[in-house]
């Protein structure tokens, strides 16, 4: 989604700002831009594409001012085109930047036309800048014309905005789309996300719905909803700041998948003893653990992928009922909630608009409690749910999540133990090796990644494909979910994931010898079946990549490619087979020379509708 960065300082903010949108380019990369406000007046410079392109328009023609706005955008309404690129304008000196969708802006644009006010851009942001323009005639006070403004909107926004006879205050806001300030010495920010100012400070507020902010260069006074006064705490960034650099890695997704083993480590740390779950990792009181009788997880996208995998664990360990459910079918359908169900929600962002809503509609329905794993602790979901378990897999730039999602599944595993436990469905020898397993997790994984060099090779053969087909059964059926959409996030290729039991009901029709066929071959009582399955493909001659352990006596022979993945017991399977899929994706992306980090029009945090 859009990115937004506000600075007032004592200093010159082109610089900050700039680098403020480099960081985070991983939101939206269609247009950026920054407008400057200085005794001259309010002006901007707009490109379309990589932040690089409006980096190079400031240094051929600098702008320079001591208080500025700048955004990042990836379009909703209207398309990349400088026109459509904020800030935007109303009149030469108030620049106004965006991210979120105003949902009634067809009114609001029809009033404002009446009233006399151009649009420039086919932008539903365009409106707001009107507002405030159109508020100041009657309302000489800025930040008061600026509340009096939001009224009006429907929506969801986080919104900077610049006054030319106001090079004091920046007037910030947000609701439904997240804000945070930054704290410096004598000057002050505003971001979408931490790490867009993590080079100026690493004093953080985390700004809550409704409120509305006065940026001074010597304080911050923040009106929450209902225009009072509120003091919020500071918030010390504890994150590896290194979350920006490459490091040796020519992406951010490389880097983030070779991080596996340690932020595995980094998930389980404080959550396991030497022979059990921890539940104090849930908080104080774990009571609840006893109580559920049912889980209902909503998730988007890779993170509701991980849930799936979740409803295996859960109903096989737990012995409870679990569904899973997309997270914008769940916020518009009339639900029936059993009795003691647990709301579970799943985010790497914690930011997600249809996960925020489908949790913020839960809290109404009568759950036992809601749960949030997360990866971010300062995100609104983590702030809105009752109880949290954080993922600490650090922050993840590349837009394909990998890292996140095995942290996901890492926690999830813990939950489900937590909970068979606690409903008294594990022996202490079970807990005991389920617990074993869990510790043996980053050394497999590992291990997984020693494959790299030889999955490299095997992605060459994707140069020329259009289309792919994954297989999986029982929890590698998620699996299979979450390695098509990495390769067609990523490389583009057209990729559909079957459980292998329904080949035959139709996508067999779909085979022949230029259809690559990706199974993962779990190691137990399905592996006679899936060994069937394949079968059925080879009879008409589709190329199969299978992955599976050396001891399923699968091998390299005519038509089939073989990837050797580690040896596990059976519950980790899911999370370590993720491995060989996440380097098979990357592999096919750089050999086909897409964008790795920042796919064609797609976003970072989805924190739109
Ligand atoms: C996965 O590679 C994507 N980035 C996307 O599916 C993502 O998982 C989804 O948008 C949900 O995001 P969240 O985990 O931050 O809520």
């Amino acid at each position: 989604m859009c990115g937004i960065v506000g600075a007032i300082a004592q200093r010159n903010v082109a610089k900050i700002l700039l680098e403020g949108l480099s960081r985070l380019e991983y939101r939206g990369y269609d247009s950026s831009g920054v407008a400057i406000n200085n005794e001259v007046g309010v002006r901007a410079h707009r490109a379309v594409g990589k932040v690089q392109a409006l980096k190079d328009k400031f240094e051929a023609t600098p702008l320079d001012g001591k208080i500025g706005i700048a955004h990042t955008r990836w379009a909703t309404h209207g398309k990349p085109t400088e026109t459509n690129a904020h800030p935007h304008f109303s009149g030469p000196d108030l620049a106004l930047v965006h991210n979120g969708i105003i949902e009634n802006h067809e009114v609001l644009r029809r009033q404002l036309k009446e009233l006399g006010y151009e649009f420039k851009s086919e932008t539903d942001t365009e409106v707001i800048v009107h507002l405030i323009h159109n508020e100041l005639k009657t309302e000489p006070d800025f930040l008061q014309a600026v509340k009096n403004s939001l009224k009006h909107l429907e929506g969801a926004f986080a919104i900077a905005v610049t006054l030319n006879d106001q090079n004091h205050r920046l007037i910030a806001a947000r609701k439904g789309s997240p804000l945070v300030v930054g704290v410096g010495i004598e000057e002050n920010f505003v971001a979408s996300d931490q790490l867009a100012l993590l080079h100026v400070t690493d004093q953080f507020i985390f700004l809550e719905e409704g409120d509305v902010v006065e940026l001074t260069r010597d304080g911050v006074t923040i009106f929450d909803s209902k225009d009072q006064v509120q003091e919020r705490p500071i918030s010390v960034f504890n994150h590896n700041i290194d979350a920006t650099d490459k490091g040796e890695f020519r992406h951010y997704m490389m880097k983030e998948i070779y991080e596996q083993p340690a932020v595995i480590s980094a998930c389980l740390e404080g959550r396991i003893s030497h022979n059990k779950v921890l539940t104090s990792c849930f908080g104080a009181n774990s009571d609840f653990l006893k109580e559920i009788d049912n889980v209902h997880i909503v998730a988007c996208g890779t993170s509701y992928h991980a849930g799936m995998v979740a409803k295996y664990w859960i109903e096989d360990l737990a012995n409870l009922p679990c569904t899973v459910e997309v997270a914008s079918e769940y916020r518009y359908r009339k639900v029936a909630v059993p009795k003691n169900t647990l709301f579970l929600t799943l985010s790497q962002s914690g930011e997600t608009a249809d996960t925020l809503a489908a949790l913020r509609k839960a809290k109404e329905q009568g759950y036992l409690t809601t749960l949030a794993i997360c990866n971010v602790p300062s995100s609104t979901l983590v702030r809105e749910s009752d109880l949290t378990l954080l993922t600490n897999a650090g922050a993840e730039i590349g837009v394909a999540s990998t890292k996140a999602f095995t942290t996901q599944l890492t926690a999830l595993l813990i939950t489900a133990i937590a909970i068979a436990d606690q409903k008294g469905q594990l022996s202490a020898e079970q807990q005991q090796n389920l617990v074993n397993s869990l510790r043996s997790l980053p050394a497999y994984i590992d291990e997984a990644l020693k494959e790299d060099e030889y999955i490299k090779q095997v992605a060459d053969r994707f140069a020329n494909k259009h289309n792919a087909l994954f297989l999986g059964r029982g929890p590698m059926f998620p699996i299979a979910l979450e390695g098509s959409l990495k390769l067609k996030e990523i490389s583009y290729i057209h990729a559909e994931a079957y459980p292998a039991g329904e080949l035959k009901h139709g996508p067999l029709a779909l085979v022949d010898e230029d259809m690559p066929i990706i199974t993962m071959v779990p190691h137990n009582n399905m592996l006679d079946k899936l060994k069937s399955n394949l079968q059925e493909v080879a009879a008409r001659g589709g190329e199969l990549y299978v992955f599976a352990d050396q001891d399923t006596e699968l091998h390299n022979e005519p038509g089939v490619i073989f990837t050797k993945v580690p040896k596990v017991d059976e519950i980790l399977e899911p999370i370590v087979h993720t491995i060989p899929l996440q380097l098979l994706s990357y592999h096919v992306a750089v050999v086909k020379g897409t964008d790795v980090d920042q796919p064609r029009n797609l976003a970072k945090s989805v924190t739109v509708e």
